[in-house]
């Protein structure tokens, strides 16, 4: 089909090209892969809806599974993350992608709608947040009879149960046919995962998993690295602002909070942390950081969440912040914070993915990416090098629940360990780290074999 895209402006596509080969050369995983599974082509006759943030390195994954064998659709998984170049490049290379930088949840939903359309329908899904997932088996629920879009209570669900009407009434019966036909999800990020851990604790997940998120090359990296590097350069890129000596309370501990307080702490900033998870709140507080109660530093320059829950900068948080207070979220979702609480106040768009808001009491919020994962909103998100190791845990998964998916159920499984030092392994030369070997001696003493894995499943890094 002639052009089987929708992009801001395909005429970026060269300057995409351009960062893509710079990407490509930092990222060591996702080449090793094109080099050893290139000619076998592994992934001939799957047909991939791709749901995650179309940046360059993404197009890096995209192309990696191009080369691959599989057959490509692709949309973003969030309206603020798409990088325009990026989408331009992939839709030249010929792969049908729908993503714009800025488009509106209702497109959100249309795109990710056009992502399935394959003239034979997809196989599997490459999940970032779960919403392709979503989408689908909210559909069949639909179409089953159970009143599941009936009635919407946020802005998100409106789209989303829209969408799915359109789509019940252009073509009825599409979304139990899609359900049927999809052999397998891999899923990205720590709140997908929790979604499908709850579709099988309700009965309700109709295919295998791979949780890639708990990959430990996954989410001991691009959560915490990548959140060390990209935090503080989309507050930058955003305000401009001063961030040595500013006060930063950071909500949540988990790997992407770890991540976030260091890039912070690194900056300059006076970080302070808050956590309900003791384990969590005694690693905060034996790696430096003050452990506190939001509402009592309510006096701090800026705050941002981690915490893949909802609700946690509240309206009467906001309403006592001081002025010019920065405001923003990295965790998945923007329901982190109560942005819909904050309509009825006056905005003034400063630039794209950053809005001034005027309180009642007269002070006013930078709020960045209107709540929504700022450091892909309001910057580039993290560097190729660690996403090689996330996609690199992404293809694997791919090839195995096409290759190998009929040995799984339709619970959540995680890659075994020795895939996992593989995608270390490969990422090792580029970087310059040398590894010491462990003679046969030493390896039944500790008792592991000489090539590994080297630690039990237990193990938590
Ligand atoms: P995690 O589960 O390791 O950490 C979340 C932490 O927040 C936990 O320690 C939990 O105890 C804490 N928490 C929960 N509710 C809280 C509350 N009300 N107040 C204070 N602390 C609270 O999860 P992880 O991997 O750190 O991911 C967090 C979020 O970030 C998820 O939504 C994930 O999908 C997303 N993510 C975003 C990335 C990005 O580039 N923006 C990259 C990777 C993950």
């Amino acid at each position: 089909m002639a052009n089987d895209y929708i992009v801001k402006d395909i005429a970026l596509a060269e300057f995409g090209r351009k960062e893509l080969n710079i990407a490509e050369t930092e990222m060591p995983g996702l080449m090793a892969l094109r080099d050893e599974y290139g000619e076998a082509k592994p992934l001939k006759g799957s047909r991939i809806v791709g749901s995650l943030h179309m940046t360059i390195q993404t197009a890096v994954l995209i192309e990696t599974l191009v080369a691959l064998g599989a057959d490509v659709r692709w949309a973003s998984c969030n309206i603020f993350s798409t990088q325009d170049h990026a989408a331009a490049a992939i839709a030249e290379s010929g792969v049908p992608v729908f993503a714009i930088k800025g488009q509106s949840l209702e497109e959100h939903w249309d795109y990710l709608d056009k992502s399935f359309m394959f003239d034979e329908g997809p196989n599997l899904i490459l999940d970032d947040g779960g919403d392709a997932t979503l989408y689908i088996l909210l559909g069949a629920r639909a179409e089953a009879g159970e009143d599941v879009i009936a009635v919407p209570t946020s802005e998100e669900e409106v789209a989303i149960k829209a969408q799915i009407k359109k789509r019940m009434e252009a073509s009825p019966g599409w979304f139990t046919k899609m359900r049927d036909q999809i052999q397998g999800v891999s899923e990205e990020t720590t709140t997908g995962v929790h979604r499908l851990y709850d579709l099988v604790k309700q009965g309700q997940l109709p295919f295998p998993a791979i949780n890639v998120n708990d990959s430990v090359t996954k989410s001991k990296f691009d959560n915490k690295y990548g959140c060390k590097e990209s935090l503080v350069d989309g507050i930058r890129r955003a305000t401009d602002t001063m961030m040595a000596g500013k006060v930063a309370v950071v909500m949540g501990y988990g790997d992407v909070g770890k991540g976030s307080a260091a890039s912070l702490s690194g900056a300059g900033a006076r970080v302070k942390v808050t956590e309900v998870d003791p384990i969590c709140a005694l690693q905060a507080a034996m790696d430096g950081y003050e452990v506190v109660i939001l509402e009592e530093n309510l006096d701090a320059d800026i705050f941002i969440t981690t915490t893949g829950n909802k609700d946690v900068i509240r309206i009467e948080h906001m309403r006592e912040m001081k002025d010019m207070a920065i405001v923003g979220n990295i965790g998945h979702f923007d329901n982190e914070i109560q942005v819909a609480a904050l309509k009825n106040h006056k905005w003034t768009n400063i630039k794209e993915q950053v809005d001034m808001i005027e309180m009642p009491n007269g002070n006013r919020l930078i709020l960045l990416s209107e709540g929504r994962l700022l450091n892909l909103g309001n910057a580039t998100g993290h560097p190729s090098f660690v996403m090689s190791a996330s996609f690199t845990n992404q293809v694997l998964a791919q090839m195995e629940l096409w290759n190998n998916g009929d040995n799984y159920k339709n619970e959540v499984y995680i890659l075994p360990k020795h895939l996992d030092e593989k995608v270390a392994r490969l990422h090792l030369d580029r970087i310059g780290v040398k590894l010491s070997k462990l003679d046969a001696e030493q390896a039944a003493y500790i008792g592991v074999a000489p090539e590994g894995p080297f630690k039990p499943e237990h193990y938590r890094y």
